[in-house]
């Protein structure tokens, strides 16, 4: 297949490129700032807030598949407008659509969500992944909604080394108990998305991690994995601070999986095994 992976050169984005690649389909990267390096990907420069770019993208690749991987946190103008001209444009043009999208939609009150709970985003990046869903599920019932969570693996992604360097004492903070998420393995994450890429799978799906952990027990977990000093790591409780965002978010991903090869690891699992 031709695929096209919108924000190619950032974290999942790059595991999406290389592991597509390595399975023998043709893959263009694209990049907002700054290409990547990994061989036998084709780079492109793309900024969803231009629909120049999109449509020069599209007819210059031909894809049969878009994921789109990009994102600029609370930029509603990439992260809702930019996804949602994204993806008009690829319906348009015939290409299946997997958009990425994320447990911010939802509020945490509920605790757990299953693909069939209704957004209630209490943060503006929440806010625009839900925007972003809400269009594309509505004018391309066939496209795929994937929300995932926290991404993590192989010590590549910001999580990871906000920890490593609280473990080091290069910054300080206090890491919450009462935070939970349900992290995901970004191999496990990708392998999942290019699975769902196949045409039997539309609206959406949960590809979270199948372990609800707190930001300080991802911390130990992490510490411990790179043999650092988890007692360095301070804990504490988010509840009554002011931080912005859901407390305890986990995403329900059991019927998801169930229609995957793919097993979609908890953290606890996988980062001992990376050990
Ligand atoms: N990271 C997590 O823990 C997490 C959790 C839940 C959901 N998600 C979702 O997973 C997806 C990937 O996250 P990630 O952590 O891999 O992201 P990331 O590493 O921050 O990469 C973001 C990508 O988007 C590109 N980008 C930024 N602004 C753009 C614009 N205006 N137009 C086009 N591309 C733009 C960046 O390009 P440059 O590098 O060239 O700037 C980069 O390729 C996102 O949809 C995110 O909402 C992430």
């Amino acid at each position: 297949m031709n695929i096209l992976i919108a924000g190619g050169s950032g974290f999942l984005g790059r595991e999406l490129a290389q592991q597509a690649w390595a399975t023998g389909h043709a893959v263009t990267a694209t990049f907002a700032t700054r290409a990547g390096d990994m061989p036998g990907i084709h780079w492109l420069p793309m900024d969803l807030r231009r629909s120049e770019e999109i449509t020069a993208a599209l007819r210059e690749t031909q894809p049969d598949v878009v994921i789109n991987a990009a994102y600029r946190k609370a930029d509603w103008a990439t992260t809702a407008d930019g996804a949602i001209r994204l993806a008009v444009a690829a319906t348009q043009h015939g290409s299946r659509l997997v958009q990425v999208s994320s447990d911010a939609i939802f509020s945490g009150a509920d605790v757990h969500y299953d693909e069939s709970a209704t957004p209630d985003p209490v943060t503006p990046y929440g806010a625009a992944k839900a925007a972003a869903e809400t269009a594309i599920r509505l004018f391309s019932p066939d496209a795929v909604i994937a929300r995932t969570s926290l991404i993590i693996g192989g010590g590549g992604s910001v999580h990871e080394a906000f920890i490593h360097d609280l473990a080091t004492g290069r910054r300080s903070g206090v890491l919450f108990t009462d935070d939970i998420r349900c992290p995901v393995h970004v191999a496990d994450l990708a392998r999942a998305i290019l699975e769902l890429t196949d045409g039997n799978h539309a609206g959406v799906c949960h590809l979270a991690g199948s372990d609800a952990v707190s930001r300080h027990e991802l911390g130990v977990l992490i510490a411990d994995r790179e043999a650092l000093d988890a007692s360095l790591l301070t804990a504490g409780c988010r509840a009554g601070t002011d931080s912005p965002g859901a407390l305890d978010v986990r995403l329900d991903s059991t019927r998801t999986q169930r229609t995957l090869r793919t097993t979609l690891r908890g953290a606890r699992d996988f980062l001992r095994r990376e050990r």
